[in-house]
């Protein structure tokens, strides 16, 4: 009896997905379209509560928070209304257990012309640092999202090398995400400076891209509609992983998922779920890119979307 119950403990214990290198995040999900639109509601979605607490009660540990804190700044400041919005989402998912990544998204003209508005991203940590100095642990920071451009791995080290003493002053334990250039590509992280212990490395994973984006409005040209994963694709995306691993460093998957507008739930979920089972198989965190918006989970009544449940959450 003993025997078969510790059995038991082993089998789950191996079942669970793995927090490598200490980093809390295992299974995440993108509070995507709320925060980083020109304001909140203009691409659709206004973040709910519930949906905070549906997606704590769903499996999920982390929600990204994508912020376009670049929206709105004057004088020198951080627009108060947003932060003051930032601030009640990141305490309700806190409050419902979660952690919250926070994350820099959509500053483009950073990346456009970083010598002009490197004093900006500059700024914009030290407010955001002093502000949220003394909050839970379960909030990490994510310096900036997608850099490309002129915004390529070594300017962007660079610009860390800025923010990370002004951070670390006030925040010596909490997790700080990086990532490398060209969109956040899994291939700049080999090229990306190693930091502290309490540094995560992200990427994001769209590939192929032609089938993860069909039907985006944004991309152009726009990718025609095509059919599902083959077997060799699949294996394509098996070995990306494999690769990555070989890095030996906190990974997160920052981004990964299918847009819903053309593909299938059934292809989507597919896609999704070789791709996340090929992460957790090499212990990398992942981080659905969608919600209840663009690249969503769950319909406009908040139910899951047939598949993509099991998807992400299953075995
Ligand atoms: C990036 C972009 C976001 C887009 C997503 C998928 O995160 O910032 O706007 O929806 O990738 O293309």
């Amino acid at each position: 009896m003993r025997y078969k119950f510790k059995m038991w403990v082993v089998v789950i214990f191996c079942l669970l997905p793995m927090a490598a290198f200490g980093f809390p995040v295992a299974r995440c999900v993108n509070l995507a379209n709320g925060l980083e639109a020109p304001f909140e509601g203009a691409w659709g979605y206004t973040i709910r509560d519930e949906d905070i607490h549906a997606i704590a009660r769903d499996g999920f540990d982390t929600i990204r928070l994508p912020v376009a804190f670049s929206n709105g700044y004057t004088s020198g400041q951080i627009n108060p209304l947003l932060l003051a919005r930032t601030d009640h989402v990141i305490r309700t998912a806190l409050d419902a257990g979660l952690n919250v990544i926070l994350d820099l998204h959509h500053f483009r003209t950073l990346s456009q012309d970083p010598d002009r508005m490197s004093p900006m991203f500059v700024e914009i940590w030290r407010q955001l640092g002093a502000h949220y100095a003394g909050w839970p642990d379960g909030l990490m920071f994510e310096l900036i999202n997608e850099a490309h451009a002129k915004l390529n791995t070594r300017t962007a080290d660079a610009l860390f090398d800025k923010v990370y003493p002004i951070l670390r002053a006030r925040h010596p334990d909490r997790w700080i995400i990086v990532s490398g250039g060209e969109y956040s590509h899994r291939t700049t992280l080999s090229r990306l400076k190693r930091r502290d212990i309490r540094t995560a490395y992200s990427f994001h994973y769209y590939t192929p891209f032609p089938f993860t984006h069909q039907g985006a409005s944004w991309v152009t040209p726009k990718p025609p509609e095509r059919g599902p994963l083959s077997g060799a694709e699949v294996v394509e995306i098996q070995g990306h992983f494999a690769d990555l691993a070989r890095l030996d460093i906190p990974l997160l998957m920052g981004e990964f998922g299918v847009y819903h507008d053309k593909v299938s739930s059934e292809d989507r979920a597919l896609w999704m779920g070789v791709t996340r089972r090929a992460a957790e198989r090499f212990g990398i965190a992942w981080c659905h890119w969608g919600y209840r918006s663009g690249f969503r989970l769950v319909d406009p009544s908040g139910v899951w979307l047939p598949g993509l449940r099991e998807a992400l959450m299953d075995g």
